[in-house]
């Protein structure tokens, strides 16, 4: 057998090896770009290991070439041509961290094309199109993976595809953005400002190019559709999930929440019902004594039902260089152990082989069943009477009824938890909530996730 006359492979304990090194060929240098440039030069030799094989970046396609060639060195050839790296002929693999949709799907598709494989964190990209990407994938033999899309560090794609397979999936909750999570955490433990809170998340790297993607809950419903494809074998259409962010969400709710025993959260959930599945982002109360709702800063956590295995949870870090890294390499490593694999026996890219994936109906808004944090501003002490008679009349079964505590006689606050009900239900009782003579002011409602078996 041919023995590799790198003296790199003698670290396999000696073992012949007949594999050439995994050749990489990458777009964008950034943040994720350059962490796993670093890390696979400073673990290269445990990377081979595990790998089977080395693992080389022999191409990079960059914006700007000066500040490339600092962090790349001068083994790397440089171009300021992505499509050069995606078609280039000693490539076996194409790494696109550059993010973005639009020229990042041309690159892809052109790699797939080319017959490359392609690894990728843009779940942006996948989010949008990915039944186009998967489908040419598929057509050419080649695999696509992208564990650094949702939520970096933590092996989540794995565990849905690989550990969880023996499982029917109930539900996938979780914190899937770091940047939210760090402000959030930032505003409650160290009374920051928002605006102060988000500019520390962007300095540290963990906000994406344009923050409002963060904020607005997008970059977490585009990991979520990757999440529900894994999870339910569906085809997830990224326009299908309803999204908030937490630039509604005020501190008065944060406290308040705090007394009724709740924290709050950004949280994306993707849940099975009989009639369809819940896709949705929101910000949610969460019981304070919850694994996750001690998920703080930058980390994120995820919690899995399956039927057989019960509930699993999953922590890490949610954003960061080397932790995204971890993740892309790991992918690269899955990569230079697919050689002599045929294309059918491989992992599916969406946990599911195409033939068996569904159209599983996304249940509508009004038919989301959760329960419910309500805040409603009232003008004096009969007004908590009247909320709940009209809360009652309206068909929303009511848990908890009480004052927000501290509430001065000219700024009363009725805080209401529901039990589980429609979302249409609940939008129905707002509305007349808003027009009784007893409310002060806008409503405020949110949603409650025990998240319990
Ligand atoms: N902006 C993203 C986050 C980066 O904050 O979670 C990791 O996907």
């Amino acid at each position: 057998m041919y023995r590799d006359p790198d003296p790199r492979f003698e670290s396999l304990g000696g073992h012949p090896v007949a594999l050439r090194p995994l050749r990489v060929g990458m777009i964008g240098i950034g943040t994720v770009g350059a962490g796993t440039f670093r890390v696979l030069a400073r673990n290269q030799a445990e990377i081979a290991a595990r790998a089977g094989r080395g693992i080389e970046v022999v191409a990079v396609a960059v914006r700007n070439l000066a500040r490339a060639a600092g962090i790349v060195g001068e083994s790397v050839a440089l171009t300021d041509d992505p499509m050069q790296v995606a078609t280039h002929p000693a490539v076996d693999v194409l790494v696109e961290v550059a993010g973005g949709t639009g020229p990042a799907r041309d690159w892809v598709l052109a790699a797939i094309a080319a017959g490359k494989h392609v690894v990728t964190a843009n779940k942006a990209l996948l989010a949008e199109h990915g039944e186009a990407i998967f489908g040419a994938a598929r057509q050419h033999g080649v695999a696509v993976a992208y564990e650094g899309a949702v939520a970096v560090s933590i092996p989540i794609v794995k565990a849905l595809r690989e550990g969880l397979t023996a499982n029917r999936i109930g539900w996938v909750a979780g914190i899937v953005n770091g940047t939210t999570n760090f402000i959030l955490s930032k505003m409650r433990d160290e009374g920051l400002d928002f605006a102060e809170a988000l500019a520390q998340a962007q300095a540290l790297g963990y906000a994406e190019a344009d923050p409002a993607f963060d904020i607005e809950g997008i970059d977490a419903a585009h990991k979520l559709a990757l999440l529900a494809a894994n999870a339910f074998g569906m085809r997830v259409d990224f326009a299908d999930v309803q999204i908030e962010g937490i630039t509604a969400l005020q501190r008065l709710d944060v406290a308040c929440a705090e007394q009724l025993g709740y924290r709050i959260k950004l949280l994306a959930v993707a849940r099975r019902r009989e009639d369809g599945v819940e896709l949705r982002v929101q910000p949610a109360l969460l019981p304070a004594t919850h694994l996750l709702a001690q998920v703080n800063g930058s980390l994120n956590g995820i919690l899995v039902h399956g039927d057989a295995s019960g509930m699993t949870l999953y922590c890490g870090a949610g954003a960061g260089s080397e932790q995204t890294a971890s993740a892309v390499i790991a992918d690269l490593v899955d990569m230079a152990r697919l050689e002599g694999t045929h294309a059918a026996q491989r992992v599916p890219h969406q946990g599911f082989h195409a033939h068996a994936l569904q159209a599983l109906p996304v249940l509508p808004r009004a038919a989301v069943r959760t329960r419910h944090y309500l805040r409603v501003p009232v003008h004096g002490a009969p007004g908590i009477t009247a909320v709940g008679a009209l809360l009652a009349r309206q068909g929303v079964p009511v848990e908890r009824l009480e004052w927000m505590a501290g509430g001065t006689e000219d700024a009363r606050q009725v805080l209401v938890l529901t039990d589980e009900a429609p979302q249409g239900t609940v939008d129905l009782a707002l509305h007349a909530l808003q027009a009784l003579p007893e409310v002060a002011g806008p409503c405020v409602q949110w949603r409650v996730e025990p998240l319990a078996g």
